[in-house]
């Protein structure tokens, strides 16, 4: 839906204020460049304001402070749908991916997952997450460089694989990480970014085409899902996710169908694997550029050693704020998912209609100059000094669309930060600031993050 002023008048509600319209440029600036054009209308309009569609995804109105984001939260989730919003990312995740779900069946799907994801199965996970980490650090020799994102993406794509299939090894696990590794990086090229916000692009005009060359992978990529799907049927004694996405029964009875399981499949290998990747390697950017922060990191890690239990390693202060300073200043995602309204309201002193979208800014907050003083810098003890609310502080989102995978992601980023950091000293190899730029729907750090290991 389009906020423009007509329909403000005739529809008797009253809008935010904000941009009627985007020209092509503020479109690409937005696409591009977002966060210092959330900045400009945020300065312009105020934290909360209303913003016209934006290509493949509707009109909404940005929500950028605490306060909005605590009545958004709070409102009853019967009144939101955000499959609708979501209807952008289905060329990416398909139609049946639990972001397209609202109501019971949504609320069915996360009390399928959530175990899988947490308490007593997140711990099963520690010791995984450090060995593959381990097998990664194995191979690097002194004076050897690479770009940390790239090796994050492994370990992560790895982490995930084995949570979401159960697999390590094999020629079905080869074919899976490489193919989707292959998958994400022409997902996260520019020429891609603008086919998945202009739809009207997204033509298939056979392989050689840009859309055509992205649905011969993705289906490539389903080929093989479908493959392991109906291996693993034969075989159903498995504790991961696709052994629990198998033998899950509905109130009735009934199966998950085939195409209900893959769109999960890959809305968790998605969801799980980039977002933690790019938040990994800005970690390691952020305590390489800030000696202060390397010290008093590095002085709390020596108080554990390499059989610490990774119950314990995850529930160090230090380390525990590095992480959270890191998904506060560039989170991966910039926005949650809008809440569209199925009925009118009052919210934040304005009378909505329904069929508005309300959209959750994680940066706007995240930057707020009330909540986050010198919001540019990067300094962990705010978070030492400060408990932030869970409206203050929204990196995974909030209320019944809660991030799925937060616990992990924590879990992984910990584990895996306090793994290599103990046992090699690795250095930036360029002493410019890194600035984030787009990577598909993700804010990654511009160049990979450069590194060479010293020893
Ligand atoms: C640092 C890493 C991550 C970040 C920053 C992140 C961020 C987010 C955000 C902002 C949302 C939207 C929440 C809302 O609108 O309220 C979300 C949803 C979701 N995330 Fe994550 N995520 C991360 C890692 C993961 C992992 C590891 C998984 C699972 C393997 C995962 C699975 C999901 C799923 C399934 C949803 C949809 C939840 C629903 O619709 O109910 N994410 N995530």
């Amino acid at each position: 839906m389009t906020l423009t002023t007509q329909s403000r008048s005739t529809q008797k509600s009253s809008f935010p204020k904000g941009a009627t319209r985007y020209r092509l440029w503020d479109t690409l600036g937005l696409i591009f460049n977002p966060l210092p054009n959330l900045e400009k209308y945020r300065n312009r309009y105020g934290d909360i304001y209303s913003s016209p569609g934006l290509a493949a995804f509707p009109g909404s109105i940005i929500i950028g402070s605490p306060q909005g984001i605590e009545e958004l939260f709070n409102l009853d989730p019967n009144l939101l749908d955000c499959g609708t919003s979501n209807a952008g990312l289905k060329p990416l995740l398909g139609d049946q991916s639990i972001l397209q779900l609202d109501g019971n069946p949504h609320q069915q799907r996360r009390k399928l997952l959530m175990p899988s994801f947490h308490g007593q199965r997140l711990q099963t996970y520690g010791n995984t997450i450090i060995e593959i980490t381990q097998t990664i650090i194995n191979e690097w020799q002194k004076d050897h460089q690479f770009y940390m994102r790239e090796i994050t993406q492994e370990i992560t794509l790895r982490i995930i694989l084995r949570v979401v299939f159960g697999l390590d090894k094999g020629t079905q696990y080869d074919e899976l990480r490489q193919r989707f590794s292959k998958f994400l990086d022409l997902f996260n090229a520019p020429l891609y970014t603008i086919f998945l916000f202009l739809p009207y692009l997204q033509k298939d005009l056979g392989q050689w085409s840009p859309w055509g060359n992205f649905q011969h992978q993705k289906q490539t990529i389903y080929h093989l899902l479908d493959q392991e799907i109906d291996q693993r049927k034969k075989d159903q004694d498995g504790e991961d996710i696709l052994s629990l996405l198998l033998s899950a029964t509905d109130e009735e009875g009934n199966h998950l169908s085939k195409a209900e399981i893959m769109d999960e499949l890959v809305t968790l290998l998605f969801a799980g694997h980039e977002t933690t990747a790019v938040s990994l390697a800005w970690a390691f950017y952020w305590i390489h550029s800030q000696p202060d922060v390397y010290h008093n990191l590095m002085d709390e890690l020596a108080t554990i050693n390499l059989d610490t239990e990774p119950t314990e390693i995850v529930k160090l202060p230090y380390l525990s704020a590095v992480v959270s300073e890191t998904l506060r200043i560039y989170p991966s995602v910039i926005f949650a998912f809008s809440r569209t309204l199925k009925t009118p309201i009052e919210f934040m002193g304005y009378s909505l209609d329904k069929g508005v979208a309300l959209s959750p800014c994680v940066y706007l907050v995240h930057h707020h100059p009330d909540f986050y003083p010198d919001s540019k810098k990067f300094k962990p003890e705010r978070f030492l000094e400060r408990q932030f609310s869970p409206y203050e502080f929204i990196p995974f989102g909030g209320s019944n669309r809660r991030c799925l995978g937060y616990a992990l992601a924590l879990y992984e980023m910990k584990l895996v930060l306090a793994t290599v950091l103990k046992q090699v000293k690795l250095k930036l190899v360029n002493s410019q600031p890194i600035l984030p730029v787009r990577r598909g729907f993700i804010l990654s750090p511009s160049g990979g993050v450069k590194m060479k290991v010293l020893g």
